[in-house]
C-alpha cells in the first residue's frame, strides 16, 4: 500500500475541513491545483540557500529549476522556500553565528509545514552543516545537492584559489612585493564564476563530507557550478528524493557512527578544512552520534594526503572533479581499508556499491593511497594546561616551518605573545617592543563561541612586516578561535574551553614559555601552578556585549568548539517530525 505522507494531515482531514480549506487556498493562489495538493503525492521541499546575499550558493536559483523538474517527473510536488542566508566572507562579526540560526529556522520550517522530504541545497561553508543538522533533528527524508565550486582562478599565468590567494597575497603586500591594486586583482581572479570556493577550504570540505556520509548522489560534491553536469545532478537529485520519500529513507538510517568515521578519514585524505572538525561533530551530535577526540587520531591521523588541491596542494576544483572527485578519493580509502563501504546511502545502495570502478584517472591530482603527497594528513589533537582540546592541521605546514621548528624533534619551546582579539593583534603586531622573532608563538584569545560571539577565523595570524620582509612567512600560532579552511598557517586552533569560558588560555601572559610536543599531543605553558592560580583569581579577559537579540540567545545556548558549538538544548529534539504539530 502507498504511504500516507505527513502532508496529508494538512490537506486531507475530513474532520477539519475548515483548516484544510485554509491550508489549500493560498497554495492554489499561485496556480497549484486541488488535484495536485490532495493527490497523496509527496510534497518535496527545496531548501533554497542561494540569494544575492549568499553568492557562493547563487547557482541554486538555477539548479532548483532542474530539481523541480526531477521531482515532477518522479511524481512529487515541489515547494521551494528560503533558508536564512550564510555568506562566510561577508557576515560580521562572523558567519559562525548563522549556522545555528539557519539550523533553527530550517527545523521550524520542516516541522511546521506540510513537507514530506527535502532537498538541501548546499555550498558555502556552513550551509552544509546547518541543513544536515536540521535534517537530523526533523528526521525527514533528505538529500544534499551541492552547488559546486567556481571555475579555477588564473592570475599572472598561475592558478589562484579563493581564500588561499588572500593569505598569500597579503604576505606579499606586507613585504612590499605587490601594491593594493595587484592585491585586489589577484583576489578577483580567484573567483571567476558562480560557485563556492574553488580551493579545498571549508565549502569543498563540507560538501565532500556530505557525499562521504552518503547524503548526496555519488560525484555530486565536486562538479563545478557552471558545468552542465551540475544541472544534470540537480535533476537526478530531484528524482531520487521522491523515491526516498516513498522508501522513508530518513537521515537516521544513514548517519550512523560508521558514516561519521568514514568522514573523518575523508577529511584527512582531501587535506580538508580545520572547520571540518566542529561541523562534523555538530552534525554527529544532532544525529545522536558522539565523536571523541581520540576518534580523530584513530580514524584520521594516519590517513595520507592524496588530493593535490590548495591550500595543502597545488590545484583547484575543476581538476579535482575531472580526476574523479570524491568517489575516486573514497575508492582509495576503501581499498586501503580506511573506510567502511557497507554503510547505507541516499541511493538505497551501499557506499561501496555507489563508487565501484570510479578510480582516479589523474594520479597527479588524486594520488594512489600507497603513493600519497604526504603521510599523516589527519588533524593532530592536542591537550594540556592551556586547553582540554585543540587541533592542528599538519598537512599545510611548509618545509621552511618544519626546518625551523620541527628539525630532528617534534617538541619545541617558544615565547608567547598574547593578543586579546583581532583588533588588539592588528594594533600591536608591528610593535617592536613585543620582541617578536622567528621563534615566537603568536597567541590569540577571546575568539571562541562565547567571546566573539560565534568563534572567529582569526588564528592564522601573519608575522610582523619586519619578519615577512626577511622571508619568515609563518610563525606558530595558537588560539581559541578557528581559521579559514583556505589558510596554510601552522596553527593550533579551536582550543576548548575558550578563554571566556575559563580555559587555560585566559591565564597566559606575554613572555611566558609554551612547550609544544607534537609527538605526545601536548601543549603546556611552563608556568608554576601557584602562579596560574594567582592569575585565575583575576578572572578571564572581558568580552564585548551582545549586539543583537540572537547574539545573546546564541551565547546562552552554545557549547564549545570541541563539542561542535551546537545549541546544547537542541540535541534532545531529534526526530521531532515523528509527531505532527496540532492545527
Ligand atoms: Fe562562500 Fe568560500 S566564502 S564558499
Ligand atoms: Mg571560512
Amino acid at each position: 500500500m502507498a504511504r500516507r505522507f505527513r502532508s496529508r494531515d494538512w490537506f486531507d482531514d475530513p474532520e477539519r475541513l475548515d483548516m484544510v480549506a485554509i491550508y489549500l487556498e493560498r497554495f492554489m493562489n499561485y496556480g497549484l491545483t486541488l488535484g495536485e495538493l490532495a493527490s497523496g503525492k509527496p510534497i518535496i521541499g527545496i531548501a533554497q540557500t542561494g540569494s544575492d546575499l549568499t553568492p557562493c550558493n547563487r547557482v541554486h536559483l538555477e539548479t532548483a529549476k532542474r530539481v523541480r523538474e526531477g521531482i515532477r517527473d518522479a511524481g512529487g510536488i515541489p515547494i521551494e522556500f528560503p533558508v536564512h542566508p550564510i555568506f562566510e566572507n561577508c557576515r560580521r562579526p562572523t558567519a559562525a553565528l548563522d549556522r545555528n540560526l539557519a539550523y533553527l529556522g530550517l527545523v521550524e520550517i520542516l516541522h511546521g509545514y506540510p513537507i514530506d522530504a527535502v532537498v538541501l541545497t548546499t555550498g558555502c561553508d556552513k550551509t552544509t552543516p546547518a541543513q544536515v543538522m536540521a535534517a537530523s533533528t526533523v528526521d525527514l527524508p533528505a538529500i544534499v545537492l551541492s552547488g559546486g565550486p567556481m571555475l579555477d582562478g588564473w592570475h599572472g599565468g598561475e592558478l589562484v584559489g579563493s581564500g588561499t590567494v588572500i593569505w598569500r597575497a597579503r604576505r606579499k603586500l606586507a613585504a612590499g612585493e605587490i601594491d593594493a591594486q595587484e592585491f585586489l586583482e589577484a583576489a578577483a581572479a580567484s573567483a571567476p564564476s558562480l560557485g563556492h570556493c574553488n580551493t579545498m577550504g571549508t565549502a569543498s570540505t563540507m560538501n565532500a563530507v556530505a557525499e562521504a556520509l552518503g547524503l548526496s548522489l555519488p560525484g555530486c560534491a565536486a562538479i563545478p557550478a557552471p558545468y552542465r553536469e551540475r544541472a544534470q545532478m540537480a535533476y537526478a537529485t530531484g528524482r531520487r528524493i521522491v523515491e526516498m520519500a516513498h522508501e522513508d529513507l530518513v537521515p537516521s538510517k544513514i548517519l550512523t557512527r560508521r558514516a561519521f568515521l568514514n568522514a573523518i578519514a575523508t577529511i584527512a585524505a582531501i587535506g580538508g578544512s580545520t572547520n571540518g572538525q566542529p561541523h562534523l561533530v555538530a552534525m554527529a551530535r544532532h544525529a545522536g552520534v558522539e565523536l571523541a577526540p581520540e576518534d580523530w587520531m584513530e580514524y584520521g591521523r594516519d590517513v595520507p594526503l592524496i588530493v593535490n588541491m590548495q591550500p595543502a596542494g597545488l590545484y583547484l576544483g575543476e581538476r579535482f572533479h575531472r580526476a574523479g572527485g570524491v568517489p575516486a578519493v573514497l575508492c582509495e580509502l576503501l581499498r586501503a581499508g580506511r573506510i567502511d563501504g557497507q554503510v547505507p546511502t541516499v541511493t538505497g545502495r551501499t557506499l561501496a556499491e555507489n563508487i565501484e570502478g570510479r578510480v582516479s584517472n589523474d594520479r597527479e591530482m588524486i594520488a594512489a593511497y600507497e603513493t600519497p603527497l604526504q603521510e599523516q594528513a589527519g588533524f593532530l589533537v592536542l591537550r594540556g594546561n592551556l586547553f582540554d582540546f585543540a587541533i592542528m592541521k599538519t598537512s599545510v605546514i611548509s618545509e621552511d616551518f618544519r626546518k625551523r621548528f620541527l628539525a630532528g624533534t617534534e617538541a619545541f619551546e617558544c615565547r608567547a605573545v598574547v593578543f586579546d582579539g583581532s583588533d588588539d593583534y592588528h594594533a600591536r603586531i608591528n610593535d617592536p617592543a613585543l620582541g617578536i622573532d622567528e621563534r615566537t608563538l603568536l597567541v590569540i584569545r577571546g575568539a571562541g563561541p562565547l567571546a566573539w560571539p560565534g568563534s572567529a577565523e582569526v588564528v592564522n595570524m601573519q608575522p610582523p612586516d619586519a619578519l615577512l620582509k626577511r622571508g619568515i612567512t609563518s610563525l606558530p600560532t595558537l588560539g581559541d578561535g578557528r581559521q579559514s579552511g583556505t589558510s596554510d598557517s601552522p596553527s593550533i586552533l579551536n582550543a576548548s574551553p575558550e578563554s571566556a569560558a575559563g580555559g587555560g588560555l585566559a591565564w597566559l601572559r606575554t613572555g611566558d614559555i609554551v612547550r609544544i610536543d607534537l609527538a605526545a599531543g601536548r601543549c603546556d605553558m611552563l608556568v608554576p601552578e601557584s602562579e596560574i592560580a594567582r592569575r585565575a583569581a583575576e578572572g578571564p579577559p572581558p568580552v564585548p556585549a551582545s549586539a543583537t537579540p540572537w547574539q545573546e540567545l546564541y551565547r546562552t545556548t552554545v557549547g564549545q568548539l570541541d563539542g561542535g558549538a551546537v545549541m546544547e538544548m537542541a540535541l534532545k529534539y531529534r526526530g521531532v517530525c515523528g509527531t505532527t504539530p496540532r492545527h
